[in-house]
């Protein structure tokens, strides 16, 4: 096992290989730290996402979602207005399995339904989230946004102190497998394989596919939950509602989103960039577009799944 070097967070130069993907050193104490002590509820709800696939719009909509009642999405102190979606729905193994590799972190804060978030890939999942009926929300988004948002982040973060990675340098490692919990094509593999076998327990879902019908697949994330709108919160407007709070509009321009930090050092306002489909196309080359399109037509081919 690695040591920890820097408290930097999320984004570091080595990656290491643990059970078939990428890691860095942070999340990999992380990771073996959460598969050895996290105990599922049947209740929990677990946020899986890929790396830049809108995690932080996905952990304000279930927890707006889930928590609709307690904190109705106009009320004007609700949590997401002065908080970082990201301290409201803490990754489990970047954020509450970090340094805890001999006794497992306190959650006894969390109430039922507990909302987690994590980037693990499912066979990385702790055994009991596996065997448990808890919930899987599964995000990802197509590979040539997913990518430039990643390397446009990491390149925020390292800017200061190591200087800007090459987007052909990180392109050929993403194609070679190498990103952060990459492979990413196995990464998406892996949940809709398992999706198909039990849709009670996995919803998978894209970032595109959200864009396009927010309202249409947040109902449907209400009912997979369990948490159906009623019709008196229909025609309250709360869908519209939930959706506004968590638009990218809303959540760039909260001051918590301008000017805080998470406590691992990064800034909140790195996670809104532009939050758009279609931006890799501002920086990817022809020849990268074929290379990347031909990897995913081989590794998605006979599995169902296609992005659009
Ligand atoms: P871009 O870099 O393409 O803009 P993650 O939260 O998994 O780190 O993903 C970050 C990506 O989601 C970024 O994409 C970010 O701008 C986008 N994003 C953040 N909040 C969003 C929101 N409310 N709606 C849509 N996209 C959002």
């Amino acid at each position: 096992l690695p040591t920890l070097p820097s408290e930097r967070g999320w984004v570091s130069s080595s990656l290491y290989n643990y059970q078939g993907f990428w890691h860095n050193a942070r999340q990999l104490q992380g990771v073996i730290s959460c598969q050895k002590h996290f105990q599922a509820q049947e209740t929990d709800i677990l946020l899986v996402t890929t790396p830049k696939s809108g995690t932080t719009w996905f952990k304000s909509l279930l927890f707006t979602l889930i928590n609709r009642t307690r904190f109705p999405p106009t009320q004007h102190d609700h949590p997401l207005r002065s908080n970082s979606p990201h301290m409201l729905v803490p990754f489990m193994e970047l954020n509450l399995y970090v340094n805890h590799d001999q006794n497992p972190p306190d959650l006894s804060s969390f109430t039922s339904p507990r909302l987690f978030s994590t980037h693990l890939p499912y066979k990385s999942l702790p055994k009991s989230v596996q065997d448990s009926p808890c919930k899987i929300v599964y995000i990802c988004r197509n590979p040539k946004d997913a990518f430039v948002s990643l390397w446009a982040f990491t390149n925020q973060l390292r800017l200061e102190e190591m200087g800007v990675n090459s987007l052909e340098q990180v392109f050929d490692q993403f194609c070679n497998g190498v990103s952060l919990c990459g492979p990413f094509w196995d990464h998406v593999l892996s949940y809709w394989r398992e999706s198909l076998k039990n849709r009670e327990k996995i919803c998978f879902l894209t970032y595109e596919e959200m864009k396009e019908e927010p309202g249409v697949h947040l109902r449907k994330l209400g009912e997979f939950l369990g948490c159906p709108f009623s019709l008196k919160e229909e025609d309250e407007g709360l869908v519209d509602g939930i959706l506004e709070i968590c638009s990218f509009e809303k959540l760039s321009n909260l001051k918590v989103n301008i000017e805080g930090k998470l406590p691992s050092g990064e800034k909140n306002s790195a996670f809104f960039r532009k939050g758009e489909v279609g931006d890799w196309k501002n920086y990817l080359t022809k020849e990268m577009v074929e290379r990347l399109d031909k990897i995913c037509e081989e590794k998605f081919n006979g599995s169902g799944f296609k992005f659009k």
